[in-house]
């Protein structure tokens, strides 16, 4: 499944967020690359553990706390440190696969990626190139959201960054293991989640169809999760 989660940060959000990565320091995108991911990155991104990259984490981590759909669509178990890229100059990155498990820096703490998401940063008509494009078994998809709008996507998908060939494209990316291990899984207790949203706008929370409903929604959340 992917899906589009709009205004994850406000306008303002966003430029706070530009204001603090803005002025680097910025290095080599590949400081954080797996082998094959290496040949084919070319942007740079922030420098990990420096108080930039820090700061605008945290604003981006408290922004995804705060977004319903995202907790609802992630299940999020444990999030990777959110990362800041910039691609500008013709840079681009090849198609590729992310790394199946990352180590937290300095610590042996391992996430597996079961999902990726890219939170944009720039105003796409200030840019040209730089889609995301993502490969499923349906074909490709592509994506350039407005600023502070975000995609999730499965990690386990090919995927790419278009030539940015006029303005410069500054983005967020993280990965997070899921308390659902399995994609299927995951969309099949969103789109319950979801309907049992609508159906409780429309009956009330009492509503013996919600009750059961949200009852089935934890058996199955029981039955499929790790925690
Ligand atoms: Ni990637």
């Amino acid at each position: 499944m992917m899906l589009k989660i709009e205004n994850v940060l406000s306008a303002a959000e966003v430029d706070q967020c530009r204001a603090i990565i803005d002025e680097g320091p910025w290095v080599d995108g590949n400081e954080t690359s797996g082998h094959q991911s290496a040949l084919a990155k070319k942007n740079e991104q922030i420098a990990q553990g420096s108080d930039a990259a820090n700061k605008a984490s945290a604003l981006v981590m408290a922004a995804l706390g705060r977004t319903p759909e995202f907790v609802a669509a992630a299940l999020p178990l444990k999030v990777y440190m959110p990362m800041f890229n910039r691609y500008a100059g013709g840079q681009t990155f090849g198609n590729h696969v992310d790394n199946a498990i990352r180590q937290v820096r300095g610590t042996d703490v391992r996430i597996r990626s079961d999902l990726s998401c890219t939170l944009f940063l720039t105003d796409p008509d200030t840019y040209e190139g730089g889609e995301l494009i993502v490969q499923d078994l349906f074909g490709e998809h592509q994506v350039k959201l407005a600023a502070g709008d975000m995609v999730l996507y499965p990690a386990s998908s090919l995927h790419r960054v278009m030539p940015v060939t006029k303005g410069s494209r500054v983005s967020c990316i993280f990965w997070l293991q899921s308390m659902v291990r399995e994609n299927a899984a995951r969309e099949h207790l969103f789109r319950l989640d979801t309907s049992i949203q609508q159906l409780t706008v429309e009956k009330g929370g009492e509503h013996p169809i919600v009750v059961d409903l949200t009852n089935l929604y934890h058996n199955l959340l029981r039955r499929w999760a790790d925690s």
